[in-house]
């Protein structure tokens, strides 16, 4: 890759910005989906704690997901689990026994329901904890905050800003949906009634708080898990904006998420293009001539950072 060519330049030692086009849903309690989820070719997974995870059978899902994140192959994908939101009991126990006993082989947590700022620093604090007794890298252990409703979108700068261990805002519409008395039970879907994208607001005010803080920005689950054109729809929806990937709740879904979130071979072979032909412009060949083009299209500086965009998400995807 040649020299500056990367969008986001974070010189950091831990790399915040890992691919998340496709992020798979797998209940922690179900051995069987978590075999299964090490062969499908999603960028994320995150073994759940959380909403598809019953009560009951929580305390043994810890286990068994520290179990799966050490001795299984996760190879090539980000390893997260989503441990229970703060206002329950489970939340830090949830922590303790996953991050001690597989924060090696753990990514990120993903907090659910995310109210305020202090939510995220609590974890932080939890993290820290645990990585110093436990002899881990201190800071490694990232973090994934959910916006799920009203308060969190509310606080979303903060919260984004809360600790450096934060690496994705992500939208949860379903809990969002009955947050904020939405009339339908679509998950994903317009509410009827309703002439325009009822989530155009939500969507876009969690992807400026994720690109003030150099975040990625991730949408949802759709739920209609057999409506394979219902899925692509809202995909788009969200790609289109900005946002760097979706939760696939069904195996079927995976390679609509990883297309969706790359971009087209025809724009990426174009930006970089876009980028020869600004290098060449401000080399010392070039640079005598007024303005840089390709083509007929005059490339400014501007063009130069679209162009890396598409450029740094199409080598991010293997282009
Ligand atoms: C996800 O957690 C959602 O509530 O949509
Ligand atoms: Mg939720």
């Amino acid at each position: 890759m040649p020299d500056g060519r990367s969008a986001t330049g974070s010189s950091d030692s831990i790399n915040r910005l890992r691919p998340r086009r496709s992020c798979l849903a797998v209940p922690g309690s179900n051995p069987r989906f978590l075999e299964k989820a090490q062969g499908l070719p999603a960028d994320q997974v995150f073994l759940d704690l959380e909403d598809a995870c019953a009560p009951l059978a929580k305390p043994e899902a810890r286990h068994t997901i520290v179990k799966f994140l050490n001795e299984g192959d996760w190879t090539g994908k980000t390893r997260v689990v989503r441990v229970n939101d703060w206002t329950t009991e489970w939340t830090y126990r949830d922590v303790v026994t996953v991050v001690e006993g597989a924060g090696q082989n753990l990514d990120c947590i993903m907090l659910p329901k995310v109210q305020d700022a202090q939510q995220i620093v609590a974890l932080d604090l939890l993290l820290t904890q645990i990585e110093k007794t436990m002899g881990f890298e201190v800071g490694k252990i990232g973090i994934e905050a959910q916006i799920e409703n009203a308060k969190g979108l509310v606080n979303v700068d903060d919260i984004a800003a809360a600790s450096p261990r934060v690496e994705t805002i992500i939208f949860g519409p379903a809990d969002f949906m009955a947050s904020i008395n939405m009339k339908s039970l679509v998950v994903g879907e317009q509410p009827p009634g309703y002439p325009a994208d009822a989530y155009h607001y939500i969507l876009m005010r969690i992807l400026m708080a994720a690109r003030t803080h150099n975040l990625q920005a991730i949408d949802g689950p759709y739920l209609q898990i057999r409506n394979q054109e219902g899925y692509r729809e809202v995909a788009q929806r969200a790609a289109a904006l900005g946002f760097d990937g979706k939760w696939v709740l069904h195996p079927d879904q995976v390679a609509a998420a990883n297309e969706i979130f790359s971009p087209s071979q025809e724009d990426f072979d174009h930006a970089e293009l876009i980028l020869d032909a600004y290098e060449y412009y401000t080399s010392e060949a070039g640079g005598k001539k007024g303005s840089a083009m390709l083509g007929d299209e005059m490339i400014d500086e501007a063009s130069r950072k679209m162009a890396l965009v598409i450029s740094g998400k199409g080598r991010a995807a293997g282009m």
